[in-house]
């Protein structure tokens, strides 16, 4: 007779729920068996009620640590912004819960190497980074093109990401730490290479636009055994938001199609509709992030997405296009010694 082994649920506490948070939350909720919304937290407490409400029972927690720490709490998903990423991260590894941090994983290299060497020092991997693409059905069918070596060797990425728009006075440096990480680990991804060096031009799209603005970056990466990358990334895109990728191979090309099919006709016109942001678009890979989270929490082996090291590598690949952007020059990305914790 086949024995049913329980599977323990897995409690998870979301930290930020603005847009991206309260998807994840009511993703965790309607679409994955194995876990359920344990509490929320949210600098702003009326969105933590607010996404709390859309979770059967969550707690509202009135403080991140609390919420960290609470028995009730198995895993930590953290999706507040950016440059809290790090610490929260490093009191997961404090209290030992698995956690899965929104990119970036931090918005300095320092910090990213505290999170670093704080995991490597507990010798077992807790955290993940959301980097979805490596779930999206679209990018997986890239990746699974070029691994079937039909097409000979990969031998450049070139990717395509829009925003429809940003807030005003946006830098640069912001773009290349909160946007362009996705399409760092996204050509090391695919690709299979790591990043060697860096150029990045940037301009400003429109004269009314503040001073500092460069919101549209072409970025060249030079990767290893021989390959190259190159990234259009363009945030006031005004029509909407879209990310696409190529890879081209020695004996052919493979590109992203697009998920929505829906045919439209209207105004003399025929065509697609473009998603206003990335919810809609990427679903899917956030769902196929979490189901493989919460899996590989339940002991079904490893997680499939993005480990602490290449959050590490994404800002050190960030630090240097913002360097190269600022100084117009060719920037090399020189990574610490890979512990074998990541290997
Ligand atoms: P958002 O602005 O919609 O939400 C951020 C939330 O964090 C707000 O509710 C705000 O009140 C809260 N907050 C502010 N300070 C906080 C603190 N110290 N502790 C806890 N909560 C705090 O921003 P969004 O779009 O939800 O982004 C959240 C994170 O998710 C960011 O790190 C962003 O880079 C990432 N993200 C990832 C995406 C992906 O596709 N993987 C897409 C969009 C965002």
């Amino acid at each position: 007779m086949e024995t049913k082994v329980a599977t323990k649920t897995i409690s998870v506490g979301v930290i930020g729920t603005g847009g991206m948070g309260t998807r994840h939350a009511v993703n965790l909720h309607r679409f994955i068996c194995g876990a359920r919304v344990a509490g929320v937290y949210d600098l702003d407490q009326s969105r933590a009620a607010q996404a709390a409400a859309q979770c059967g029972e969550a707690l509202v927690f009135d403080d991140p640590l609390k919420l960290i720490q609470d028995d009730s709490v198995d895993a930590v998903l953290i999706a507040s912004p950016d440059d809290t990423h790090a610490n929260l991260t490093l009191a997961c590894l404090e209290t030992r819960k698995p956690v899965l941090c929104e990119k970036p994983l931090a918005t300095t290299v320092e910090d990213a190497v505290k999170v670093l060497e704080a995991e490597d020092a507990l010798g077992y991997k807790l955290v993940s980074v959301g980097f979805m693409r490596r779930f999206d059905p679209q990018h997986v069918a890239v990746k699974n093109a070029a691994l079937s070596g039909e097409l000979g060797r990969p031998l450049l990425w070139k990717g395509v990401h829009r925003n429809a728009s940003v807030a005003f006075g946006i830098t640069g440096a912001t773009i290349l730490t909160n946007s362009a990480g996705h399409d760092f680990d996204s050509a090391r991804w695919l690709l299979g290479e790591e990043v060697q060096e860096v150029y990045v031009r940037g301009l400003r799209s429109r004269p009314e636009l503040h001073e500092v603005t460069r919101d549209l970056l072409l970025i060249e990466m030079f990767m290893s055994n021989n390959c190259m990358a190159t990234a259009e990334v363009y945030v006031n895109a005004e029509y909407g938001y879209e990310v696409s990728a190529e890879l081209v191979c020695q004996r052919g090309t493979v590109f992203t199609e697009q998920a929505d099919k829906a045919l439209v006709r209207s105004k003399s016109h025929r065509g697609y509709f473009v998603q206003s942001d990335w919810l809609t678009p990427f679903q899917d890979a956030y769902v196929a992030e979490l189901v493989d989270w919460i899996e590989s929490l339940q002991g079904g082996g490893p997680f499939h997405g993005a480990t602490t090291w290449d959050g590490y590598v994404t800002m050190m690949v960030t630090a240097a296009c913002i360097q190269s952007l600022n100084g117009s020059a060719l920037v090399p990305v020189k990574l610490i010694e890979k512990p074998a914790l990541y290997e």
